[in-house]
């Protein structure tokens, strides 16, 4: 027994800002961005809310379409997918988010109210950029243990609405998205291996960001910095470190090597994050998904894009074993192993 990804979708925002655009906003240069980091361009929503993006990431997932090349087929040759997935069939829903559109009722349970989804239970879960992985992780257990069959797991964000866009050292980084994926219970097939989570404690507030409640007539309070706040060396040096350990430790567990990995998804954060890691582990950079160029980093929506793009590029095929792994604020970092 186990749980599948049997679908995904992912959505943007419909307005695009690039690295020229950003230039009026900052000193900084188009050039430096995309060498730095390998973004050249983010959406950022204006007319959409957070729910509308997310809805509509769950509705192409729930589209249900073919994504698994076939073995020995030719290029783009793909498997029939799931098929369209009836919405009474969803019996859980996790929303992973750091930027709600309200906070009650929670995310989950309007994207229920949304799309009808009549049997689901839900709830929202902040792990920051990590929050799609720690979301999936959460739905696969609850699955195996309570019997729900399946799933809606959607990782969303509206990063510009936190983003401090006078600092350049964040506001060239983040983006807008959903990204959203259906998992399955089956009796017959593993799909995901295994998971490994984790946290450290940032001791020197590397990246946080604060927030502004209403003022209590008790009380005096000075007004609070609302936005994310990052020191970017440090964080850096955190990912590199932080993404190693979960790999390792999730491939001790699991008893594979990097050469079983027939492709990872990293959290897109900076190429140059990716770049160190697959030189660390001396993996060719084709087997990374590489996703950031257009988005920038939306933090929970970031991996379920990513795993999108790929799956619909057709490059996977039946009985691949996929990585996804995610590093971000808490400090917070996870890594799950699939066979798709
Ligand atoms: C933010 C980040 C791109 C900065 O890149 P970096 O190579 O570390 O750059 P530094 O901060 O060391 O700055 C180098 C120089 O570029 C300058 N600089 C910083 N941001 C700049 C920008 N947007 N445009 C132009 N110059 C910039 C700095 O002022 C510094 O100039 P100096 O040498 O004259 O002092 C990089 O640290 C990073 O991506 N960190 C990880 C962030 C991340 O992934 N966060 C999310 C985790 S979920």
């Amino acid at each position: 027994m186990g749980v599948k990804i049997i679908a995904t979708g992912k959505a943007l925002p419909n307005f695009k800002v690039d690295n020229d655009r950003i230039k009026e906003l900052v000193d900084t240069d188009s050039e430096w961005i995309t060498s730095r980091t390998g973004i050249a361009a983010r959406h950022v929503a204006l007319e959409e809310s957070a729910l509308q993006i997310s809805v509509r990431a769950a509705r192409q997932a729930m589209r249900g379409d073919a994504f698994l090349g076939v073995k020995g087929g030719s290029p783009g040759e793909l498997q029939p997918g799931a098929g369209a997935i009836d919405p009474a069939d969803i019996g859980l829903v996790i929303f992973a988010t750091v930027t709600p559109d309200m906070l009650v009722p929670s995310m989950a349970s309007l994207v229920k109210k949304e799309m009808g989804l009549e049997n689901a239970v839900g709830f929202d879960l902040n792990a920051a950029c990590s929050g799609f992985l720690f979301a999936a992780w959460t739905a696969q257990s609850l699955m195996m243990t309570s019997g729900i069959k399946k799933a809606l797991v959607i990782g969303s964000e509206r990063l510009s609405r936190i983003v401090n866009w006078e600092d350049r050292g964040t506001c060239i980084l983040f983006g807008d998205g959903a990204g959203a994926a259906v998992l399955e219970l089956d009796d017959s097939k593993t799909g995901i291996i295994d998971t490994h989570m984790q946290n450290y404690d940032d001791v020197n507030d590397v990246l946080i960001c604060g927030m502004q409640y209403i003022e209590i007539p008790f009380i005096k309070e000075e007004p609070k910095d609302m936005f994310l706040k990052m020191n970017g060396t440090q964080v850096f040096r955190f990912a590199v470190g932080a993404v190693s350990e979960v790999m390792d430790k999730l491939l001790a567990k699991t008893g594979y090597s990097v050469k079983d990995i027939d492709y990872i998804v990293p959290h897109q954060a900076n190429i140059r994050i990716i770049n160190n890691i697959a030189q660390k582990y001396d993996i060719p950079i084709d087997k990374f998904q590489i996703s950031i160029e257009n988005t920038g980093n939306t933090s929970a929506a970031s991996v379920p894009m990513a795993m999108d793009d790929l799956l619909r590029s057709g490059k996977v095929q039946a009985g691949d074993k996929v990585m996804l792994i995610g590093f971000g604020g808490g400090l917070s970092a996870g890594a799950m192993l699939v066979e798709f």
